[in-house]
């Protein structure tokens, strides 16, 4: 199957922006919204995965609610450091949630399975994934064993090597990791909150931070662990997973009006596809200018 993920939206209320002015968070959400759309095989569903909102309040849930209104494939959401559990709950279509209100739940609609997980705190930005919360995992994983699955958790498993977004550490997420070594059927890990499209290893499971649709952060591998956080306006971008079709596979979506700039053939795509990469060089070198 083919999921789509889109993350750290950060919807603001209409008319407003993040980064001081310079990021239209909600136009560039519905510009995502618009491409997914467009997409010439439409996934199965959308998973967006926290930092729905930017602040929390009830505005800017029935702003998120207007947009992706527009999506044409099933949503599910997760929750992220940003969001405020009851204003989400005021104002989304949200499943129940387990006992103690964490926002944990399963989609079984699907070939895999979808878990979600709830890494917020009540007190803090950081990961957090409590006894409560890591035994219902358990218990879910324990239903299914077999079954191909993906679980989204808002806070990734793993240092970027960013250091001031590495600097809380992952030792939260100890206990998660130590489960996913002992399940094989978990395919993947959904992430977001780094805003950068980063992927990693964690108990032998791909682990894979989606870029924001809002503002992305600076990719500075020198930076100090006290750096304040800081943006860049690269594109927004979303995600598309192959899932539970063999090796998983993803693809990096840009959003923006990108025009190709070769256009390729009939006679060329056949060159493409043959299996003699003489051939195959001799076809372009006669069809394509050089480059
Ligand atoms: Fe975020």
């Amino acid at each position: 199957m083919l999921i789509a993920q889109i993350t750290d939206t950060h919807v603001t209320s209409p008319g407003g922006s993040t980064c001081g002015g310079a990021v239209d968070s909600a136009a560039r959400l519905a510009a995502a919204i618009e491409q997914l759309n467009g997409l010439t095989v439409a996934p199965d569903c959308l998973l967006i995965t926290g930092d729905l909102a930017d602040q929390g309040n009830a505005d800017e849930y029935v702003h998120f609610a207007q947009l992706v209104a527009k999506v044409d494939i099933p949503v599910h959401l997760a929750i992220g450091n940003h969001d405020d559990p009851a204003a989400m709950r005021a104002h989304l279509d949200l499943p129940e949630p387990m006992p103690g209100g964490w926002l944990q739940y399963c989609v079984d609609d699907y070939p895999v399975r979808l878990i979600f997980l709830d890494s917020t705190s009540d007190v803090h930005h950081m990961g957090e994934l409590c006894d409560e919360r890591l035994t219902w995992l358990r218990d879910r994983l324990a239903e299914e064993p077999d079954r191909p699955t993906v679980i989204s958790i808002h806070h990734p498993l793993f240092d970027t090597g960013i250091a001031f977004l590495d600097a809380a550490g992952t030792d939260w997420a100890d206990g998660l990791v130590a489960l996913l070594a002992e399940h094989d059927n978990v395919e993947m890990i959904l992430s977001g909150h780094v805003h950068r499209s980063i992927q990693s290893v964690v108990g032998g499971v791909l682990a894979n931070i989606c870029p924001s649709t809002a503002q992305q952060t600076t990719l500075d591998l020198a930076a100090s662990p006290s750096a304040d956080a800081l943006f860049v306006l690269e594109p927004a971008a979303f995600q598309i997973h192959r899932v539970g079709e063999g090796p998983v596979v993803t693809h990096t979506m840009p959003v923006g009006d990108f025009t190709g700039v070769i256009e390729v053939s009939e006679e060329a795509r056949a060159g493409f596809a043959t299996k003699d990469p003489a051939e195959m060089f001799a076809k372009r070198d006669h069809h394509s200018p050089s480059a």
